[in-house]
């Protein structure tokens, strides 16, 4: 009862900020993005009668705490579908996902942890049970299911049956890059979870986010769908500075950024005066992505590298939906 499987991490074009059921994990709005080659983990899951409890190993190293009761609860939940309640398993991941890049390892290490887990425990899941699963487990990971550009339906039930991602485009419909731009300094970290129940409960820019993400969908995929990377870029910039512009208004209100995400920010911007199509989307942490076309990744790369305070940039194309190993 031994399955590994292999998920790649996504960074969010339209983001999914807010929840309206925190048990089970279902957002206030849809969102859509793009899986990234470069970072990924590969999980085993292994069920053995003789084990009393879970184990989690990541990295070769033994979990407890906060991470350990994720993974055990999200494996009550795949046992629970398959109907054995009593069966533990012990769990080892592996993060190809430099953490200093920003990138939540909790995307692709819920979508691995769900294929291995219900691979392992004899469950056939198609992609869609699948992300509606892993959705209990972080919501991100819920589009790291699918290669190239995916989009999480929100849904509108309370059982959470019709809140699940669905493939957009595949990774080999456009080649288009993602730099990851890695900073020195780091801040006191409000966790995504958090930072956007705070955001849901007591910021007045809510209702506006709401309320402009129907639009912002139905655009970005007209432009995905035409390869129009202006309009993809300029889209999802702007969704990202909506969303960050919520957690000022918060109470207590807070930010993600530092001075050097901004100096990235202004960067991109100048990049663009200068006929470099670039731009940028910032998750829930001060590190910055940048989207950008191949033809400009030497001049992208070069001009991130030399912002003071920028201490790496990472590349990464499109990946690939959930495989198993
Ligand atoms: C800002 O998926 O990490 O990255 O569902 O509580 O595990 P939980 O949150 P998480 O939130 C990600 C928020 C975001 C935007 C996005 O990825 O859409």
């Amino acid at each position: 009862m031994k399955a590994t499987a292999k998920a790649h991490t996504n960074i969010a074009l339209i983001k999914y900020w807010g929840k309206r059921d925190e048990a089970l994990i279902l957002p206030t709005n849809s969102s859509l993005s793009l899986t990234l080659d470069g970072f990924f983990t590969t999980t085993t899951v292994d069920f053995q009668a003789n084990l009393t409890r879970d184990q989690f190993m990541l990295d070769d190293e033994p979990v407890e705490g906060e991470s350990y009761q994720r993974v055990s609860n999200f494996l009550d939940i795949i046992r629970t579908m398959a109907g054995k309640e009593n069966l533990y398993a012990t769990v080892h991941s592996k993060n190809d996902v430099p953490t200093a890049a920003g990138f939540a390892s909790s995307a692709s290490g819920f979508a691995a942890l769900a294929a291995a887990g219900t691979k392992a425990i004899g469950m056939q899941l198609d992609n869609q049970e699948l992300s509606r699963l892993t959705r209990q487990g972080s919501g991100s990971a819920s589009r790291s299911i699918y290669g190239g550009f995916a989009e999480w339906e929100m849904g509108g039930k309370t059982d959470g049956s019709d809140s699940f991602a669905v493939p957009v485009a595949p990774a080999q419909h456009w080649d288009i890059r993602v730099a990851a731009v890695v900073l020195s300094s780091t801040v006191k970290k409000v966790s995504s979870r958090a930072g956007m129940k705070r955001t849901v409960e007591t910021s007045p820019f809510y209702s506006g986010w709401i309320d402009s993400i129907p639009k912002d969908l139905r655009e970005i995929k007209d432009a995905i769908k035409t390869k129009d990377f202006e309009k993809t870029g300029s889209i999802a910039e702007a969704n990202c500075l909506k969303m960050h512009a919520t957690t000022l208004a918060a109470n207590p209100p807070f930010t993600y950024w530092h001075d050097t995400t901004m100096r990235v920010m202004q960067t991109v911007q100048e990049m663009r005066e200068k006929g470099i199509p670039a731009y940028f989307t910032i998750d829930a942490g001060p590190n910055v992505k940048v989207l950008y076309l191949p033809e400009d990744e030497g001049k992208v790369k070069e001009t991130l590298r030399t912002i003071p305070g920028v201490t790496d940039v990472i590349l990464s194309k499109p990946g690939q939906g959930i495989s198993y190993l």
